[in-house]
């Protein structure tokens, strides 16, 4: 293998110092390719809900990084994801986002694949000598659930799912979250003009929160929380409420790209991806699960305070953007003791970088 551009050990003894990854790294298109096929081309990453999948031939289309996917429930009720690129020319096969379907044609020229990937017919086929539909199936990738959600990896030889959560589950079981009994019930999305590890970063602590979130800051401890960096491949930290001795929120954020936060009381649980788009922008995902018997109100209250926290999250994270993008510092600088989830998640991007 040729040697690595981005294996710096000066970046790596800046990210033990504190110090942010460069700030290039936020805005250089090759640092953004790099990422696409490094990290989202070989990391699990999670892509939705098993209820969108109840039938057989129920499927819904997503992307990892710049790769389209579509999942599908196939007809052994077996969930599975392939590259949604057609072996003909390269068109997505499947333009909708979700439907039910017998057998994924192509929108293009028909050709057309069964739910397991494989090429059923082509239109002209027998015009053609020697035609190897055996040999154009879509390309399958590795598919895992962790109790009702999916994760897709496009590196089929990738370490199994159960690697990557650890002792997550158990964490789940802490935070007041039975996953079996959770139900999506809503999915809203933020387009937001920065780079998605900004997202991430953003969402890895609270010390913005006191001056940035002030009604947030009304209802969570922010001083007292701490941030759990002890596994591989994701960090933790708990807030509790300041009015109420029930239990509070806690927070994760799995590598690469997927974070959660997680009450008690009701259980109520968001599961948000930063899908990347370009070196500059980003698209927040943020899938809102229940349990069974939280009230309408209840709901909505949830949903408009979270969605009040998102917005103000998000003029945070545009303007880090544009400050990053501007070149007047090469690096920023982590305050350690509030922030080392940042630093956690940022080394995990310079391993997969660099190796
Ligand atoms: S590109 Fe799919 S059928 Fe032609
Ligand atoms: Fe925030």
């Amino acid at each position: 293998m040729a040697s690595n551009r981005y294996a710096d050990p000066a970046i790596a003894s800046a990210l033990e110092r504190g110090d942010t990854l460069p700030a290039r790294w936020y805005v250089d298109t090759d640092v953004f390719q790099a990422e696409r096929e490094r990290i989202f081309h070989r990391t699990w990453q999670y892509v939705g809900h098993v209820e969108q999948l109840k039938n057989a031939g129920d499927f819904f289309t997503t992307h990892l990084g710049d790769m389209p996917v579509v999942v599908v429930r196939d007809t052994e009720k077996a969930i599975r994801a392939f590259a949604n690129v057609c072996r003909h020319r390269g068109s997505e096969v499947v333009l909708e986002c979700a439907g039910n379907r017998k057998t994924l044609q192509c929108h293009y020229h028909g050709w057309t694949y069964n739910l397991d990937g494989t090429l059923r017919a082509a239109p002209r086929e027998n015009e053609q000598r020697a035609f190897a539909r055996e040999t154009l199936s879509l390309a399958p990738f590795a598919v895992e659930t962790w109790g009702p959600l999916i994760f897709v990896n496009p590196d089929s030889t990738a370490a199994p799912l159960r690697d990557l959560i650890g002792e997550l589950p158990a964490i789940f079981e802490r935070a007041g979250i039975e996953l079996a009994q959770m139900r999506m019930i809503r999915r809203d999305t933020y387009d937001l003009a920065s780079n998605w590890k900004v997202v991430v970063e953003n969402f890895n602590e609270c010390y913005h929160c006191p001056i940035a979130h002030p009604k947030f800051s009304q209802v969570i401890d922010t001083e007292s929380y701490r941030v759990d960096i002890d596994h591989e491949f994701y960090s933790t930290y708990y807030g509790p409420l300041l009015k109420s001795p029930a239990r509070g929120v806690t927070y994760a954020t799995l590598w690469p790209n997927l974070m959660f936060s997680m009450s008690a009381n009701p259980p109520s649980m968001q599961v948000i991806s930063a899908i990347p788009i370009d070196a500059g922008h980003s698209r927040q995902v943020v899938d809102y699960f229940f349990a069974d018997d939280l009230s309408d109100e209840q709901m909505r209250d949830y949903v408009e305070f979270s969605d009040l926290v998102t917005r103000e999250d998000v003029v945070l994270c545009e303007s880090v953007q544009r400050g990053l993008r501007s070149g007047a510092i090469e690096h920023g600088k982590l305050m350690l003791s509030r922030e080392r989830g940042i630093q956690h998640f940022q080394k995990l991007v310079y391993r997969w970088l660099s190796t």
